[in-house]
């Protein structure tokens, strides 16, 4: 059976949905080179330890293996995407997908195939690209997702050894923050959720990790002339806090993702050797009030350069990081910010990979 699904292949994390499942797989989008490990006790979930050989023509070194998303995170090796890296051509970001896909395949059946078999898992997929990068790798993207791959688990647990091929049938590409639109303005069903944003001029500002994405959307259609992309996210900025906190107190997160969750979980009191604690929430602060008035003074410029629009949508994860700075520098201008906004995207890809691709699916 086909499976049909959404993949947000994002530059700090990729997210999987599968159709008819709520809760979307998040893995880091993170990877490290892979050894033979000491386990003094196994994790407690295959999540936690994804140790995987992958075999893939898409990738320029085959038959490698990497520790990828969080046994990855505390890595001192570890690779986290740079604002050069194009995630269309991205082995990193390829490595992280195909790990998703294979994880979720195995999670979902029931037991192994029989000694000596592989496993084989069959998706149609909905993804997305950054508005600057699309018109010209959206091809190259979908061909790189396209066909058959291989994802050994090694060390991970309850996956021990096990092999899934992957095989990538149908890819629909579309756009980040425009995709998101459309999950807002439909039901699961596809029918009309929300009028407005259907049928309205919607100004939306995406901001994630390495890129921020302003589609303008009108009637559920992508403006060619107002629709824009700037190469710069959150994660600029987080590393700018990486950087003053070493400074200051000469403590290294050893990666992005890892300061992300502490600031998601707001957990700003770090620890130092010999017992001293420091509350780093000052820094974070300075660094996030400068990323919200550069978003608004961006948006502000959208919005005067494209005056149909109706109202500005901000979302990705970086508006739930900057939700109260915004605000903040936002003054009177009336900006819309929505629950689990890091999740739109992939939603969005899933539904639109059922009104593309899902008719001629069989069942
Ligand atoms: N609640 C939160 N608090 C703080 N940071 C958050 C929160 N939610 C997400 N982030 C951070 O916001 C950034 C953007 O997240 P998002 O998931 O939108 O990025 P992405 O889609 O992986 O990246 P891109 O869109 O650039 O490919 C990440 O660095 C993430 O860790
Ligand atoms: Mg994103």
């Amino acid at each position: 059976m086909i499976k049909l699904a959404g993949i947000d292949i994002g530059n700090d994390s990729i997210k999987l949905v599968l159709d008819g499942s709520r809760e979307p797989l998040v893995i880091p989008n993170i990877i490290a080179p892979g050894y033979e490990r000491h386990i003094l006790q196994e994790e407690d979930s295959p999540w936690k330890a994804l140790d995987v050989v992958i075999y893939s023509p898409s990738l320029s070194q085959r038959n490698q293996r990497y520790f990828v998303g969080q046994l990855a995170l505390e890595h001192e090796d570890n690779l986290e995407l740079e604002d050069t890296d194009n995630k269309a051509l991205s082995d990193q970001s390829l490595i992280v997908a195909l790990t998703a896909l294979a994880y979720q395949g195995l999670t979902n059946q029931a037991a192994g195939p029989g000694y000596g078999n592989v496993d084989e898992v069959e998706y149609t997929l909905g993804t997305g690209l950054p508005v600057r990068s699309f018109p010209k790798y959206s091809q190259t993207f979908e061909h790189r997702l396209l066909g058959e791959h291989e994802v050994t688990f090694l060390s991970t647990p309850q996956f021990h050894n096990r092999k899934i091929k992957v095989s990538i049938r149908k890819v629909a590409v579309s756009i980040e923050g425009a995709a998101a639109m459309f999950h807002m303005a439909t039901h699961d069903s596809l029918q009309v959720k929300d009028e407005e944003i259907y049928n309205g001029c919607i100004g939306v500002c995406e901001i994630g990790a390495l890129t921020t994405d302003f589609p303008v959307i009108k009637r559920m259609a992508i403006d060619n002339h107002f629709s824009h992309g700037e190469q710069i996210g959150i994660a600029t900025y987080l590393d700018a806090i990486i950087r003053d906190v070493e400074d200051a107190y000469g403590h290294l997160f050893p990666s992005r993702a890892k300061l992300a969750q502490r600031v998601k979980n707001r957990q700003f009191t770090i620890q130092l050797p010999g017992e001293g604690q420091v509350d780093i929430r000052p820094i974070v602060d300075l660094h996030f009030r400068r990323a919200a008035v550069r978003m608004v003074e961006m948006i502000k410029k959208r919005w005067r350069k494209c005056p149909d629009i109706q109202c500005f949508y901000v979302i990705g994860g970086g508006a739930t990081a900057l939700k109260p700075y915004i605000q903040d520098a936002a003054g009177a201008m009336k900006l819309r910010f929505t629950n689990d906004s890091e999740f739109l995207n992939v939603n969005g890809y899933l539904k639109v990979a059922k009104s593309r691709l899902n008719q001629s699916v069989p069942v």
